[in-house]
């Protein structure tokens, strides 16, 4: 009751509000998600994500140790092949364009955690997320297979951590059994858990190359409006075997990342992805907003939200902010 009740004391000067700050953002909560492309000398540009760009694996390794040097603990890999078909084949070549970058950067920065995206929409010329059966509809069980080989092939190449973002039924608990077989049971999982049907990711797929050549990923990502499905997907992934788990995208589900983080145990991880990046650099760049503020104030609200981790196309300039 006014006047014993005067919250503005406490937001008086900056060293008071640094003094009551509930929520903070550490360079350590970071991964920086990057782009590599099948070849050599690559460093290209990426049109609707201003700022990042799609590297060959021979230049993805300086930056992966420059990336390292800034503080940011973990990269997470996505691959461009040179050749894609209905099986996605090179997805688990010993020689992919994947499995060379891990072990190129595993040289070139061994302090930094790789984890590697594992999905087939980058290796299927259909750009589906699995392999199609007659119908042309993606196949679960066939498409289980094809996964387990491709995270396999990432923990031989070196990955510390794999991440399923395919949302498969039954490929966290596929993926961890073909680990184990071959030794790898240190590898961990990152599961993406909760994966949303989510407009926000058109920029990745221009990046990646990897949009749908028919049809949508409706019938295997999960329905925006959908809440209560979010905790059956996290206890079913987690029942699996899954070390962490993910919720994608970010500020529009910061409400998901809040249950999950109540509801779970495991280390939470929010991708602010290609889409959520695109707005904040398109309003900047146009002189709408304020570019360092947007970053700080997103990735805090998700932080406060209850993700552990942060996957955000920010995290250079964001280790610059924080240090
Ligand atoms: C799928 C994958 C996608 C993203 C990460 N993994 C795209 C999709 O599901 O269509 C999107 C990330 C982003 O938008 O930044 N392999």
């Amino acid at each position: 009751m006014f006047p014993e009740h005067r919250p503005r004391r406490l937001r008086r000067t900056e060293t008071i509000r640094r003094m009551v700050r509930e929520t903070h953002v550490r360079v350590d909560d970071l991964i920086y998600p990057l782009f590599v492309k099948e070849g050599s000398s690559i460093h290209e540009p990426i049109e609707s994500m201003p700022g990042q760009f799609r590297h060959s694996p021979d230049r993805v390794a300086p930056l992966a140790k420059q990336i390292s040097s800034l503080g940011i603990p973990a990269v997470l890999l996505f691959g461009i092949p040179g050749k894609k078909d209905a099986s996605a084949t090179s997805a688990h070549a010993r020689d992919g364009v994947v499995q060379q970058a891990v072990r190129r950067i595993k040289d070139a920065a061994p302090d930094l955690a790789v984890i590697t995206d594992v999905c087939l929409c980058e290796y299927t010329d259909h750009g589906h997320c699995g392999i199609l059966d007659d119908a042309g509809q993606v196949s679960n069980d066939d498409t289980l297979e094809v996964l387990a080989k491709t995270a396999l092939s990432h923990a031989k190449a070196g990955a510390d951590i794999v991440a399923p973002s395919d949302m498969m039924d039954g490929r966290v608990g596929i993926i961890r059994e073909e680990l184990d077989e071959n030794g790898f049971e240190q590898t961990a999982i990152l599961s993406y858990a909760v994966k949303y049907a989510s407009t926000f990711y058109g920029p990745f797929r221009e990046a990646a190359g990897s949009a749908p050549s028919f049809g949508d990923r409706k019938g295997y990502q999960m329905d925006p409006a959908n809440v209560r499905e979010a905790l059956r997907e996290a206890a079913h992934d987690v029942e699996e075997g899954a070390d962490m788990l993910m919720v994608k995208p970010a500020l529009p589900y910061l409400d998901v990342i809040r249950l999950i983080a109540d509801e779970f145990d495991e280390p939470l991880a929010a991708y602010q992805v290609s889409g959520e990046y695109a707005m904040i650099k398109a309003a900047c760049e146009r002189g709408w907003l304020n570019e360092d503020a947007c970053i700080l104030e997103s990735v805090t609200s998700i932080r406060r939200a209850g993700a552990d981790l942060i996957i955000t196309y920010f995290a250079p300039r964001l280790a610059e902010l924080l240090s």
